[in-house]
C-alpha cells in the first residue's frame, strides 16, 4: 500500500493520502505528497490539484508516533511550502478532522472545501507544542489576527460552518466530496478565479487593543503551560515579521517545545487517554446497544449526567420522587442550555432538539424499556439498595444498570439489584456534562459486555474512561481523601490553608485543594469520614478542623462560608478560621513550624504518589498511566506534568520516596510508604517499567 497515491481526472491530479488510522503525516506521507508536487507540476496535461484522503478523516497532524525520535524523509514545512509554491493550484478537500500540521497543508493550498460534518484546529498546544509548518503565520492571514490567536493557544476545533463563516474553508459540499471538490475546482480554473494563497496575502488590519487584551489572558490563562503563551507570540510575530522570518521563528520554536518536558509529558497522556480505553480481555466482546436511557435522580449530578446523555443524541427519562423535584431538575437542564445558547456555544434549535428528547416522571416504572439506567440518587446504602432492588424487579432483562456512587460499595448495590452480572459503576464527576472523566466501576461479577457497553457509552459521551476496581473511593476519591488527610496533618503542623492553595495553584492546579473543598461540601467529606471511622486504624491521626467547620455550619460555598468565606461568590480569606485552626493547634499542642511552597508541594505529591502506589498494587486501577489520565482530568493535576505517577518516574522515584518516608514521619499510622514504591525506588526502576512488566 502506497500511502500517497496519484491519479488523473483529465486535466486534475486527484492526490490521495491513504495512511490509517488518521492519515497522520508520517516520513511516507510527507515523501509522498513531495513526490505528487513534482509529479504534477512537470506534467503538463494537468491544471490543478485535488488533495484528499481516504478513510475516516483528512490529515489529522503530525504523527505523533515520531516525536522523540529523528525524523526521516522531508520535513512538514519543506511539504507546505511545495505545495504553496507551486505554479498548478491545489484543492484541499476535507473531511472528518483537518488538525495541525493537515490543516497546514490544507493552508498550503489555494482553496480548502468541506464536509459539513468536517472539523478544523491547530491541536498542538495541546501536546505542547506549537505548530511548526506555517500554522501560526498563515491562519492569521487568512482568519485575522484575533481569531488566529483565539484558535492557535486554545488549539480548540471547530466546525465547517464556522471555518466557512472565517473564510477558512471556501465552500461546504454536500454529498460526495471528491466530485464536489473536482467540480469546485474546474469551475474556477475556467473562471480564471485564482486567489491569492495565504502566504501572498497580507495580515488583515485588527485592533491593537483587542489584541493585546487577547495575549494577556492567555499568558493568564497558561497556568505554567508554555505552549500557549509560545503559540501567542508567535501569531503575534506575523503582525510584525516578514513571512520567511515568522516561519523560521516559528519553526526554531516548534523544535524545542517539541524536546521539551512539558510535551514529553502532554505525549505520554496523549498515549495514555487512548490506552485507558483497552482493556484486557474485552478486545473481541461486543457491548450491547444503547438506545434509550433512565437517570434516576435529578440533583445536581442527575441533571448533569442527564445533559451529558441529551448532548451524545440519547433521548432521557428522568426519574424523581416528587413533581416539585422533577421540575426543579428540569428548569436546572432548561437553564443549562439557555446558558449554552447566550454564550453563543449552541444553536437555539440544536438546544430544543436536545431538550425534546427529555422526558420526566415520578414512575421508575417509566424505565421498563430503557436499556441503561443511572442512578444519581442520595449517596446513602439503605436508599440506594432499596432502589436497586426495585429496579432489579420491573427493567427489562439485560438493561445496563448503573450507579453513580462516588465512595459506597458497588458489589453490595450490585447484589440489592439481583442482576450484579448487569450492574457496574459509572462515576461521573461535577459537572457531569463538562468534566470529561468518567470512573467506569467494575465488579467480580459484572458481565464482559455490561463493562464493554460501559466503556462504549462513555466513548460516545466524549468521555475519557478509566476502569477501577470497586475499593473504597475507587481511584480519584481514594488518592484525593488520602491527599486531603495528609493536608490537613500541615495545616495543623502550621501551614495556612491559603499558603496551601496558593502552594498548589503555583504548581498547576486551576484550584488550591481548600478552595476544592468548599465547592464540593465539607459535610461531603464528613460522611466519608465518619464512615471510615469504623475501619480507620488504631492510632491513625486525625485532625479534626473541619469537623469543628462543619459544626460551626461552614460547609463551603453554598453556605456562604468553609474554608474560606464567600462575598458575592467571591472567595476570601477568613481570619475566623484561622482562629479555629489556631485554637485546635493550641489544645493538641503540636510543634508548629512553617513551610515553604516547594515543601507544601513535595509533601501533596508525595501523598499522591503514595497512595496510586497502593492503588496500583491492590489491582484497583490497571496500569500507572491510568492513575495519571484520573488525576488530570478529574482533579485537575496539572497536565503538563503528565500525571503524579509520570512526573514521580520523571524525577526519580528515590527522591519521591525520600519525601514519603517525611510525610510518613509527620502523618505516622496509616501514612506508611507503600511497599510498591519502596520496592521499584529501591531497584532504581520506574512505574512505566513496572506496567510494560505487568502488561508482558
Ligand atoms: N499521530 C499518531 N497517531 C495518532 C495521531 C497522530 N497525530 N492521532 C491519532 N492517532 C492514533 C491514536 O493513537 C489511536 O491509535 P490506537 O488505535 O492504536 O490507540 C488511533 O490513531 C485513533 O485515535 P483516536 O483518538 O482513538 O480516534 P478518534 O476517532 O477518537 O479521534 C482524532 C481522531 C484525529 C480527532 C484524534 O486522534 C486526535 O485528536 N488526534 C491528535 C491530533 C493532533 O493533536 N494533531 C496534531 C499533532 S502535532
Amino acid at each position: 500500500m502506497t500511502a500517497v497515491s496519484l491519479e488523473q481526472d483529465g486535466d486534475i491530479a486527484i492526490v490521495r493520502v491513504d495512511n490509517p488510522p488518521v492519515n497522520a503525516l508520517s516520513a511516507a506521507v510527507r515523501t509522498g505528497l513531495l513526490e505528487a508536487v513534482r509529479t504534477i507540476e512537470g506534467n503538463g496535461r494537468i491544471e490543478g490539484a485535488v488533495l484528499l484522503c481516504a478513510g475516516r478523516t483528512f490529515m489529522a497532524g503530525a504523527d505523533v508516533r515520531e516525536f522523540g525520535k529523528e525524523l526521516p524523509g522531508p520535513d512538514l514545512p519543506t511539504v507546505v511550502q511545495a505545495i504553496a509554491s507551486s505554479p498548478k493550484p491545489w484543492l484541499a478537500a476535507i473531511h472528518g478532522t483537518a488538525l495541525g500540521g493537515g490543516l497546514e497543508v490544507a493552508l498550503g493550498c489555494h482553496w480548502r472545501v468541506a464536509a459539513p460534518d468536517a472539523r478544523l484546529g491547530l491541536p498542538e498546544v495541546k501536546l505542547g507544542l506549537i505548530p511548526g509548518a506555517g500554522g501560526t503565520q498563515l491562519l492569521p492571514r487568512i482568519v485575522g489576527l484575533e481569531r488566529a490567536l483565539d484558535l492557535v493557544a486554545s488549539g480548540r476545533q471547530i466546525e465547517a460552518a464556522e471555518a466557512r463563516e472565517l473564510d477558512l474553508v471556501d465552500a461546504l459540499i454536500e454529498g460526495d466530496l471528491r466530485e464536489g471538490a473536482i467540480a469546485f475546482l474546474r469551475e474556477r480554473l475556467a473562471a480564471g478565479a485564482i486567489p491569492p494563497r495565504a502566504a501572498e496575502r497580507p495580515v488583515p488590519p485588527f485592533d491593537q487593543t483587542a489584541v493585546a487584551k487577547l495575549a494577556a489572558g492567555i499568558r493568564r490563562r497558561a497556568r505554567g503551560l508554555e505552549a500557549p503563551v509560545q503559540a501567542a507570540e508567535s501569531v503575534l510575530a506575523a503582525a510584525t515579521l516578514p513571512l520567511a522570518e515568522g516561519l523560521a521563528c516559528e519553526r526554531a520554536t516548534f523544535l524545542r517545545l517539541r524536546e521539551s518536558a512539558q510535551a514529553k509529558a502532554l505525549r505520554h497522556l496523549f498515549f495514555a487517554e487512548r490506552e485507558a480505553a483497552k482493556v484486557p480481555g474485552l478486545e473481541a466482546v461486543v457491548p450491547r446497544e444503547i438506545r434509550h436511557v433512565g437517570v434516576i435522580g435529578a440533583g445536581t449530578m442527575g441533571t448533569g449526567i442527564a445533559i451529558a446523555f441529551l448532548d451524545a443524541g440519547y433521548p432521557v427519562t428522568i426519574v424523581e420522587t416528587s413533581a416539585e423535584a422533577l421540575a426543579r431538575g428540569r428548569a436546572r437542564i432548561e437553564e443549562a442550555y439557555q446558558g449554552l445558547v447566550k454564550r453563543g456555544r449552541l444553536g437555539q434549535a440544536e438546544a430544543a432538539a436536545r431538550l425534546a428528547r427529555l422526558e420526566g416522571t415520578s414512575e421508575p416504572e417509566a424505565l421498563a424499556a430503557a436499556d441503561l439506567v443511572v442512578e444519581a440518587v442520595f449517596e446513602d446504602m439503605a436508599v440506594k439498595s432499596a432502589l436497586f432492588a426495585h429496579l432489579g424487579r420491573i427493567l427489562r432483562p439485560g438493561a445496563v444498570i448503573a450507579t453513580n456512587t462516588s465512595y459506597l460499595d458497588v458489589a453490595a448495590l450490585a447484589r440489592a439489584s439481583s442482576r450484579p452480572r448487569d450492574f457496574l459503576g459509572l462515576h461521573f464527576f461535577a459537572p457531569a456534562n463538562v468534566m470529561r472523566l468518567l470512573e467506569v466501576v467494575r465488579t467480580d461479577k459484572v458481565a464482559p459486555e455490561v463493562l464493554a457497553t460501559g466503556l462504549a457509552v462513555a466513548r460516545k459521551l466524549g468521555k475519557i474512561a478509566v476502569v477501577a476496581g470497586n475499593g473504597d473511593g475507587f481511584i480519584g476519591n481514594r488518592i484525593w481523601a488520602f491527599y486531603r488527610r495528609q493536608l490537613e496533618y500541615l495545616l495543623e503542623d502550621g501551614a495556612d490553608p491559603y499558603t496551601i492553595d496558593a502552594a498548589m495553584t503555583a504548581y498547576g492546579f486551576p484550584m488550591g485543594p481548600f478552595a476544592v473543598f468548599d465547592l464540593s461540601g465539607l459535610d461531603i467529606a464528613l460522611a466519608q469520614r465518619k464512615r471510615r471511622a469504623a475501619t480507620r486504624p488504631a492510632g491513625e491521626r486525625y485532625v479534626r478542623i473541619p469537623d469543628i467547620l462543619c459544626e460551626l455550619g461552614r460547609l463551603g460555598r453554598k453556605t456562604g462560608a468553609g474554608w474560606y468565606r464567600y462575598t458575592d461568590g467571591r472567595a476570601e480569606p477568613d481570619p475566623a478560621v484561622l482562629e479555629v485552626i489556631a485554637a485546635e493547634r493550641t489544645r493538641r499542642g503540636t510543634p508548629q513550624q512553617s513551610f515553604t511552597a516547594e515543601a507544601i508541594q513535595a509533601h501533596a505529591r508525595a501523598a499522591m504518589v503514595n497512595e496510586a502506589a497502593r492503588v496500583l498494587a491492590e489491582g484497583i486501577a490497571l496500569r500507572p498511566s491510568d492513575i495519571d489520565v484520573v488525576l488530570v482530568h478529574g482533579y485537575g493535576f496539572p497536565s503538563w506534568r503528565g500525571g503524579p505517577l509520570f512526573e514521580a518516574d520523571t524525577i526519580g522515584l528515590d527522591r519521591v520516596l525520600a519525601d514519603v518516608v517525611a510525610m510518613a514521619a509527620v502523618g505516622g499510622v496509616g501514612s506508611e510508604p507503600a511497599p510498591l514504591l519502596v520496592e521499584l525506588a529501591r531497584r532504581g526502576s520506574t512505574f512505566g517499567a513496572w506496567a510494560g512488566k505487568e502488561s508482558a
